[in-house]
């Protein structure tokens, strides 16, 4: 029989198929799990993929029926629809994917012009003799004049490691250095130099390792923050933070040595030593920098909430604790505001959402939501306390996205359908989970707009504390009790959206616009990317835009960082977007409160 290759990206699969086997086979034999809630009947739309070149089968009529005509036009095709009919490469963005098989280290790349803060420069130098007696660092600094280095400077550390690589390579070498002159480190010839870049969540680490010479990102990690084990969310860590300075210390160096575990192993893979790695950029929210600088959080726990530091830093990264090479700094970009920091400059760099021509809108969800308007003209930004729901916590029966959280829930001709991660048995609802319950809940009137349940409705049954509904009976569930949504979870989805819409209309009130003007409205970070447009839509927590307006990009901060790794032009406008910024302050905004308690509704607008 025909078989035709399948080469599946970005993962990086490839699987050969006979002919007539649908591209849902295709990935599942490359084990790569496609979600499938309608198990393959075209009902779902959730297995979307992209060709990005080959044949396929014609569009089937439900992909014709259920495909945006964007989507359409965009080469977007139903996997379980459609079969190869030559060898094919196709796209699986990242919503299509089962939570399992999603990193949140994954972010949509382009191409950076390259010009690294620290560069190559090969030496050879004349080794010391009876008639030539000069030591070493003269010997160096008298060697660069040459090359036109005329303003170098070297720490201690670098000296012992100039002294002794040079000896043992014949006085030839590869120096690192800042364009400022500063040696950072001393390497074989020809050795590639590299870099660190982190994205320091709340919850999560993302960890790259990128080639500065030619802007490839060589390994990419994910861990949890340790920090979690010190405080949940940003608010208990500052207060744990404030508890004494030995509360603080101890904060940076659980976060300084998961980094270092991070960098040590994504070396290993590479086969790069840590003399290589020559510089880092770490972002993250105001808390997290400050953390990780050693700085006080004690003003970022008490009204007017104002940061230590806005303006971009560099710091040597011995002292704070970083395992790099002997001489390498740490950039550390721009904050904000108190609640937003270095990683929202840094999604902003990395999407252009703050230079892009029209208006767009872009927020990155979290426990606080980061939201930026930028009209063309203007840059506005605030920060809303959207509360851990999204992430399973202050849900009754809600959990982080792992195995058995139920991450997806549709109608499908009449009835709930869900899909978990790793299709274990559910055990609980993560974050996507939570938000189409939700939706799904008022689409099919068991909740009213204010979210309560409709008594009579199928499926609502009375608990001790009221109204639930039963969304996975005791003998289906993956531990044998029953998975309820409570009245209260419906209310933390509702607080929680409330406060993103409320932020995002506060936002286009100052800008005198109105929803519909948004043009691009970008979605970033591990939840946003993966929780389903149209539900977010439905409860009114989005704009009712048009589907093509809206863009998920995944870890943009994490890839913004990467930019500024290999870019100084980038690390300049991170600074000039900080310097467009105008910050607007919630709490105090006198049209806030209202518009709160308006979203507070259930319901498409
Ligand atoms: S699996 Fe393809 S539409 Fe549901």
């Amino acid at each position: 029989m025909e078989k035709f290759n399948v080469d599946l990206q970005p993962v990086g699969r490839r699987v050969s198929v006979p002919a007539g086997e649908s591209l849902l086979s295709a990935a599942q034999a490359a084990g790569i799990a496609l979600i499938a809630i309608c198990g393959g009947e075209g009902l779902c739309q959730e297995c979307r993929v992209r060709l990005i070149s080959g044949k396929l089968t014609p569009l089937t009529l439900v992909e014709e029926d259920s495909l945006e005509p964007a989507d359409l036009k965009n080469g977007f095709r139903l996997a379980c629809q459609a079969s190869p009919l030559s060898d094919v490469k196709i796209e699986i963005p990242p919503e299509s994917l089962t939570a399992s098989q999603r990193l949140q280290v994954d972010g949509q790349e382009e191409a950076v012009e390259l010009d690294p803060q620290v560069i190559p420069v090969e030496v050879t130098l004349p080794p010391p003799s009876l008639a030539d007696l000069r030591d070493d660092l003269s010997r160096l600094r008298e060697g660069l004049v040459s090359l036109d280095h005329f303003t170098l400077s070297i720490g201690l550390p670098v000296l012992v490691q100039f002294s002794e690589r040079m000896r043992s390579q014949s006085w030839q070498g590869r120096l690192a250095m800042g364009r400022d002159g500063q040696v950072v480190s001393v390497l074989p010839s020809s050795l590639p130099l590299f870099g660190f870049a982190v994205d320091v969540g709340t919850t999560k680490l993302a960890a790259y390792l990128v080639n500065l010479e030619d802007g490839v990102i060589s390994g990419r990690q994910g861990a949890m923050n340790p920090q979690i084990g010190y405080g949940e969310d940003v608010v208990s860590r500052i207060a744990y933070a404030n508890q004494g300075e030995s509360h603080r210390h101890t904060l940076q160096t659980r976060l300084v040595e998961t980094l270092n575990n991070l960098l040590a192993d994504l070396c290993a893979v590479a086969r790069v030593t840590q003399g290589q790695v020559v510089d880092a950029v770490v972002v993250g929210n105001t808390a997290m920098h400050h953390l990780f600088a050693g700085l006080s959080v004690r003003q970022l726990g008490q009204a007017p909430y104002v940061p230590a530091l806005t303006e971009a830093v560099v710091l040597p990264a011995s002292q704070v604790g970083l395992a790099l090479a002997p001489g390498a700094n740490v950039y550390l970009p721009p904050n904000i505001a108190g609640y937003v920091g270095a990683d929202h400059v840094s999604m902003l760099l990395a999407t252009h959402a703050w230079e892009m021509p029209g208006v767009t809108l872009a927020l990155d969800i979290g426990t606080n939501t980061e939201i930026c308007l930028s009209t063309g003209e203007r840059l506005l930004c605030c920060s809303c306390a959207s509360g851990p729901a999204f992430e399973g916590a202050h849900i009754q029966a809600g959990m982080r996205a792992a195995p058995g959280a139920i991450e997806r829930v549709q109608t499908i001709q009449g009835s709930l359908q869900l899909s978990t991660i790793d299709g274990q048995p559910p055990v609980g609802l993560c974050g996507s989970g939570i938000l189409d319950v939700v939706a799904e809940l008022l689409a099919n009137g068991v909740i009213d707009v204010r979210g309560v349940f409709h008594k009579n409705a199928e499926g609502v049954v009375s608990t001790e504390r009221g109204g639930a509904y039963l969304l996975v009976p005791a003998q289906k569930s993956g531990h044998h009790t029953d998975i309820l949504v409570t009245r209260k979870d419906v209310n933390e989805i509702q607080l929680a959206k409330a406060a993103i819409r409320a932020g995002v209309e506060i936002l286009l009130i100052e800008a005198g616009l109105k929803a519909q003007d948004i043009e691009h409205f970008i979605v970033a970070g591990a939840f946003g990317t993966y929780l389903y447009l149209p539900s977010a839509v439905r409860i009114g927590m989005f704009p009712d835009l048009p589907h093509e307006r809206f863009h998920q990009v995944g870890n943009a901060a994490g890839i913004g960082a990467c930019q500024m790794l290999v870019s100084r032009t980038r690390r300049a406008m991170a600074t000039e977007i900080l310097k467009r910024m105008e910050y607007i302050e919630l709490t105090t905004h006198p049209q806030f409160s209202d518009t709160f308690v308006d979203m507070m509704a259930l319901k498409r607008n």
